[in-house]
């Protein structure tokens, strides 16, 4: 495999994570300390940049609890993508920790954190356009050793349009339909937790509610969320929680309720 998860995320390394692994195994580093009651999945106070450039997270803290939708919104340049790959190894963090289920996975490689059950959709590249639909949700399905066509059969029904396209190279679909082909790549590993890194970027306000729909969807299976969205309005309608970053920092932070009533978010990130 060298799609979204593992070629990005190689380039994206710096070389501080040779140094770690060369580090004699203490406490901290040997087994895992399960902190049971914690979110499903945080970043906790992240501080990191890519290579050896500046930081571009300072102190960000992102978590989602299970059976939540949790979303990321800010403006451009925020860092909420490189937060979302931060979360998924593909950028070493100086500073903080990321945890799932209360596992420290701060030292997993993107592959590994894959295998411990993140189901992560990046922002670009996200499928495989020469390849057909249904390739692309057999090549989602690579770590698995079971048979995947239970789990492909549950993302032909959240995503009807993808049985009927299933032969077709998805180069050759809408937006929005190749939005649910990375979605329902993610899907085929059987995640525990779905990142999706603005899903409905460049869809139509139709399509993007559309989406919206069959997230909460998924959501409601009990299967976490986590998505960063442009659309912060929408997206916080739906979001049991909120993260507004700004410059690489948490600068509020709330359900999506608060968010979406408090004056200074409003005026600031949406649009009054
Ligand atoms: N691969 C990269 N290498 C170096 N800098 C990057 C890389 N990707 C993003 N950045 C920088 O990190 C900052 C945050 O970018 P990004 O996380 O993509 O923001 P957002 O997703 O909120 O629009 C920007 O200043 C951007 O230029
Ligand atoms: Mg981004």
């Amino acid at each position: 495999m060298s799609d979204a998860y593992s070629g990005r995320g190689n380039n994206d390394r710096s070389v501080t994570k040779e140094t770690g692994a060369t580090m004699t195994p203490g406490p901290q580093h040997g087994r895992a300390t399960p902190a049971p009651g914690g979110p499903f999945l945080i970043g906790d106070t992240m501080t990191g940049g890519y290579g050896s450039g500046p930081d571009i997270l300072h102190d960000c803290t992102i978590a989602v609890e299970k059976g939540e939708i949790a979303v990321i919104v800010g403006p451009n340049g925020a860092g909420k993508s490189t937060a979302m790959k931060a979360l998924f190894g593909m950028l070493d963090v100086r500073g903080g920790a990321v945890r799932l289920d209360g596992e420290d996975i701060t030292q997993l490689s993107p592959q590994d954190r894959v295998q411990k059950g993140m189901g992560f959709v990046p922002q670009t590249h996200n499928i495989f356009t020469s390849m057909t639909v249904e390739e692309n949700l057999e090549m989602g399905a690579f770590i698995r050793k079971d048979d995947i066509r239970p789990t492909m059969e549950q993302v032909y029904e959240l995503f009807p349009i993808l049985r009927d396209k299933r032969h077709q190279p998805a180069g050759e679909l809408s937006g929005g339909q190749r939005q649910q082909v990375a979605v329902g790549r993610a899907l085929m590993t059987k995640p525990k937790v779905l990142m999706l890194d603005e899903p409905t970027a460049g869809v139509s306000p139709i399509v993007m509610d559309e989406l919206f729909d069959r997230i909460i969807e998924v959501a409601r299976t009990g299967l976490p969320v986590l998505m960063v969205e442009q659309n912060a309005r929408q997206a916080l309608e739906i979001a049991d929680k909120g993260y507004v970053l700004v410059q690489g920092a948490n600068a509020h932070t709330g359900t999506g309720k608060e968010l979406l009533a408090d004056p200074e978010v409003r005026q600031s990130f949406l649009g009054g």
